[in-house]
């Protein structure tokens, strides 16, 4: 196993180059199973959550290679059913294979992904969503075991849950409903950039889709689909990991090949606390002192801010002098973190979902646990501002997610490196 062992105290200036969106990425790559014809698919970050769906489209049948930041996959025209637990229970976004198989071939077998350590993660709007276009659903020994009785037929569907809308849900039912006979209209969909880019991708192998980006997409069912070429949207969550730590080490960092507009969210967090941030073009540039002013922050659905960044924020705040508040409205049980960046000398007291954070004037490093991928970045952040040496350990969770984190770093200034334990 390895471990980043990170020296903090540099101010990071220079450029980095954002990688393509692995939640966009993912997605789709499965919706690449709605035709027998080949994908090719751009900008694809190289993690190991891309090489787990490339086994697992392996697994049902499809042929898929990752070379160079670019997936080509051909389902053909054999595909089989089963995702398997193996697979899936390491990756929870095996669960977007589910949509795609019942639409084309009218079965699928896939293990239910279960909770994890953010909390919680059930999949009943992913089910109620594919019921209502005609699936029968039964749940045995581990698996949705999803069957079509006839061809998918269009419906209206309400896909709101206690916690707003879901990215995945949305995905998948959108990516079923293309091939469903009708049209279907999903009230409550996701509005997120990933889920834009999956309609935009569907939509040029074929498929007749409307509001995507709104809460209410419409899609009219086609007879069939066809493979095609698509570049993925930069990663919105990378970029403000970046920008976090551009601004806490009092740097002056220009992001290369993003999205400004995805960051709204972000920027305005930021500039409330005082830093400058400047978006042109494809770059968004974060300069700072330093000296920052405590803010609070909410995470909701998009274009709220994201719940993805809701740790690194707090690894912001907590050298921040003064009180902010952090609330988390997605996942009220994503706080593994709050414990190890406690460890690193930070105030941070847990009032049910809500951090308070008292910033401190320096961190001080420690040896930290990454609990999961988000937390894994908001140690590794604070790490850089912390006095002396921080060791993150389990970091394969920072590899689901973050591509050559510590080139990047280290090409800033950072004197951050990867060890075996
Ligand atoms: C996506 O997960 C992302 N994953 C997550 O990123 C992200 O945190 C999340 O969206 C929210 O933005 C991928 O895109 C691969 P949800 P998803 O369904 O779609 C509840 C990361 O770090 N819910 O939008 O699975 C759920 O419990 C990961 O990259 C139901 O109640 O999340 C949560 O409270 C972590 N029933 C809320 O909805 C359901 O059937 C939003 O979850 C589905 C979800």
């Amino acid at each position: 196993m390895d471990k980043i062992v990170i020296t903090g105290g540099q101010k990071l200036k220079g450029e980095v180059e954002i990688s393509g969106a692995k939640n966009s990425a993912l997605p789709i790559m499965a919706a690449a199973l709605l035709t027998e014809q080949e994908s090719i698919i751009e900008n694809v970050p190289n993690l190991r959550d891309i090489h787990t769906m490339i086994k697992l489209l392996r697994a049902l049948g499809a042929k898929a290679i990752f070379e160079a930041g670019t997936v080509r996959i051909k389902p053909g025209k054999n595909l089989k059913a089963l995702a398997p637990y193996k697979l899936v229970s390491t990756m929870r976004a095996s669960v977007c294979v589910l949509g795609p198989l019942v639409a084309r071939i009218g079965h699928a077998e896939v293990s239910i992904p279960g909770g994890c350590v953010i909390g919680p993660r059930p999949i009943d709007l992913h089910l109620k969503g594919l019921e209502a276009l005609g699936t029968k659903m039964e749940i045995r020994h581990g698996y949705v075991n999803a069957r079509a009785l006839k061809k998918l037929k269009g419906a209206d569907i309400f896909l709101g849950g206690s916690f707003g809308s879901s990215v995945l849900a949305t995905a998948n039912v959108m990516m079923a409903a293309t091939l469903a006979k009708g049209t279907t209209t999903i009230e409550n969909a996701a509005c997120e950039p990933e889920i834009v880019d999956l309609a935009r991708f569907l939509k040029k192998m074929g498929a007749k889709i409307m509001g995507e980006g709104s809460p209410l997409l419409e899609i009219e069912g086609v007879a069939k689909l066809k493979g095609v070429s698509h570049t993925v949207i930069p990663d919105r969550i990378e970029t403000g990991t970046y920008m976090f730590a551009a601004a806490m080490s009092g740097g002056d960092v220009l992001m290369k090949k993003t999205d400004p507009k995805h960051q709204n969210a972000v920027i305005d967090k930021l500039t409330a606390a005082g830093a400058r941030v400047e978006k042109k073009g494809t770059t968004i540039r974060v300069k700072s002192s330093g000296r920052l002013k405590p803010v609070d922050v909410t995470t909701l659905c998009y274009p709220g801010f994201p719940t993805d960044l809701q740790a690194q924020m707090m690894a912001l705040m907590a050298t921040v002098q003064g009180i902010s508040v952090i609330t988390e409205k997605i996942y009220p049980d994503r706080f593994m973190h709050v414990s190890e960046l406690n460890r690193m000398g930070a105030r941070i007291f847990l009032e049910g979902p809500t951090a308070i954070v008292h910033g401190v004037k320096k961190l001080s490093g420690a040896p930290v646990m990454a609990s999961d991928l988000r937390a894994s970045a908001a140690l590794v952040i604070a790490g850089l501002v912390a006095e002396g040496t921080t060791e993150v350990h389990r970091v394969y969770h920072l590899d689901r997610g973050y591509e050559k984190i510590e080139s990047k770093l280290s090409a800033l200034g950072a004197s951050i490196h990867r060890d075996r334990e």
